[in-house]
């Protein structure tokens, strides 16, 4: 297949998706486009509208469950050109939104820079994560998030704030939006201490969920209001459980673990298993966190 004129510098044809997804599943995109800026990028959405084709931005795809049929249309990986660099000053981090949520707070629990340490150990771009505004127990994205730049359906790029974003647990109003980049505020601490404080939130993850090397999308359902959805899946008894190559995690039970020969429909019909047992036995409706494609 060709690349539309114009984009051929940065647009190639049927590529793999698995290859940038956590879970390494799922077909192919029809076209995958890498724009190096935002005079590149800002042609995407137009071009796409007037061909009548749908397109998604991929963060790291840590998140995201691909269908075998993959996506027939756009999608658009921000992770290359000035979209990944991030700087400080002030205690004001400003992160383009390929950039990667890891290094991030790493680098700022490392400069002492406090309060995102609470994000460790979630694997992101910037511009993921604050889309789906990520988090833990310990905190959010959202409550770090001083200003967001995004550019919607038409290619016109604006400057929003937080309260203007609609952020509540694991959504906010920029499905459909691209995130170019986003200012995240921090405290000046003792860099001992914020450096131990990710340590211990990567080991209490890493002691509670599967290793990184198991390929997950992290977390399967959100948590019912007032409720755990590994907790609900585990005492409905689903650790362990499979369906073809995919398998609920016996170390967390809202982690679907994808072995060698899974496919994305074994990950789906197990959480439509999974959803199925927790709505017959406790009445409640879980709903998935991760973006299926
Ligand atoms: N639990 C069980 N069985 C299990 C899993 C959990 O009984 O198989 C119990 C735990 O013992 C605990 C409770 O359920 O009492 C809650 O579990 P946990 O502390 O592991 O946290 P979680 O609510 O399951 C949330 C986020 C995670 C994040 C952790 C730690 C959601 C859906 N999940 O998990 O985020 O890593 O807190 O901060 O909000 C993700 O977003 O992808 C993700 C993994």
């Amino acid at each position: 297949m060709h690349c539309w004129t114009g984009l051929r510098p940065y647009c190639r044809a049927d590529v793999p998706l698995r290859e940038h997804t956590w879970y390494r599943l799922g077909g192919p995109a029809r076209w995958f486009l890498t724009p190096l800026d935002e005079d590149q990028l800002l042609e995407i959405p137009l071009l796409c509208r007037d061909a009548g084709l749908p397109w998604r931005v991929l963060g790291s795809g840590a998140n995201v469950l691909v269908r075998d049929a993959g996506f027939d249309g756009a999608v658009i990986s921000l992770r290359q050109g000035k979209f990944t660099s991030f700087d400080e000053h002030g205690g004001l981090i400003h992160a383009g939104g390929g950039s990667d949520l890891t290094k991030l707070v790493k680098f700022a629990s490392d400069a002492g820079l406090g309060g995102l340490e609470c994000l460790a150990g979630i694997p992101a771009t910037v511009g993921g994560a604050v889309r789906m505004n990520a988090g833990g127990k310990y905190g959010s994205i959202s409550q770090f998030i001083v200003d967001v730049t995004l550019m919607d359906e038409s290619g016109a790029i604006e400057s929003r704030l937080p309260h203007e974003l609609g952020f509540a647990y694991r959504s906010s109003y920029l499905a459909g939006k691209i995130v170019i980049a986003a200012t995240l505020r921090t405290e000046p601490d003792d860099p001992q201490r914020t450096r131990a404080r990710f340590k211990s939130i990567w080991n209490e993850k890493h002691a509670t969920q599967p290793p990184l090397s198991e390929r997950t999308a992290g977390c399967i359902f959100k948590n019912p209001p007032g409720h755990s959805a590994g907790r609900l899946l585990d005492q409905a008894g689903l650790k362990g459980r499979r369906v073809g190559g995919a398998e609920i995690s016996p170390r967390h039970a809202n982690f679907i673990v994808a072995h060698r020969e899974a496919t994305a429909a074994d990950i789906l019909a197990l959480i439509d298993l999974a959803t199925e047992r927790v709505w017959s036995q406790f009445g409640i409706r879980l709903e998935t966190e991760v973006d299926v494609w």
